[in-house]
């Protein structure tokens, strides 16, 4: 059986970041392989609950309210869906996970990184992606992309924004290896192409990992 992978998309609000799983997920299949898409938050029945109020809720959520929902979302989502998909050989496409943790309860809202970072760690127990796919954008570009019809999290202002995006940039230097930086301001054409030209060098490195018997 094909061993399971886990890829994760993360980038701000607007990055286009979700038409390029779509697009990525199309192509995979067309490739043979087995791909489950999903997202956070809600991909399972308890985080469909958990993101009704985490991006519709009009009473106003303290910071750690919010971040406990994001976590608790994740826990769930780890446990019930993206561990048995890769128990099972496929490839899972994730539409954001532990880095907009950080990137935006981190360096957007200001909570600590470290312990945000411990409470990742248990929300995974242990499952961390092969590989991070960070759609980088201006604010120029976000905004253009959302449009007016914002959530509760993308009317959360410029200066949000910014500290979100420094934050995924820092959190792309310190794990180059894992993340990889896409500049999601280009055509998306152009972004396909560099996004399945990352895709393609890892699934090529594990077969030749595969064919060598390493
Ligand atoms: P969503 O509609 O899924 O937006 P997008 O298409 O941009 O992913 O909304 C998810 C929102 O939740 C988005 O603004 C980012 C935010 N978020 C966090 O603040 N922390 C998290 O841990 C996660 C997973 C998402």
């Amino acid at each position: 059986m094909a061993e399971g992978k886990f890829i994760t998309f993360e980038g701000a609000d607007g990055s286009g970041k979700t038409t390029q799983l779509k697009i990525i997920k199309e192509f995979l299949e067309n490739s043979g392989y087995k791909v489950v898409e999903t997202r956070e938050p809600g991909a399972t029945a308890i985080g469909e609950k958990i993101r009704e109020i985490l991006l519709h809720e009009t009473e106003k959520i303290s910071d750690n309210c919010e971040m406990f929902l994001f976590l608790a979302d994740r826990a769930e989502h780890i446990e019930r869906l993206i561990k048995p998909a890769i128990e099972c050989g496929k490839i899972v496409l994730c539409d954001r996970h532990t880095d907009s943790t950080i990137a935006y309860q981190g360096y957007g809202r200001g909570k600590n990184k470290e312990i945000l970072r411990k409470l990742n760690d248990i929300a995974v127990n242990g499952l961390i992606p092969d590989l991070t796919l960070l759609f980088d954008v201006t604010i120029e570009t976000a905004q253009n992309r959302v449009g007016k019809d914002k959530d509760r999290m993308e009317s959360a202002g410029r200066e949000f924004f910014e500290r979100v995006r420094n934050g995924y940039l820092e959190l792309q230097k310190e794990n180059p290896e894992r993340i990889k930086l896409i500049n999601a301001n280009n055509s998306i054409e152009t972004v396909t192409k560099d996004t399945k030209d990352i895709i393609i060098k890892m699934l090529e490195k594990d077969r030749r990992i595969n064919v060598s018997g390493v």
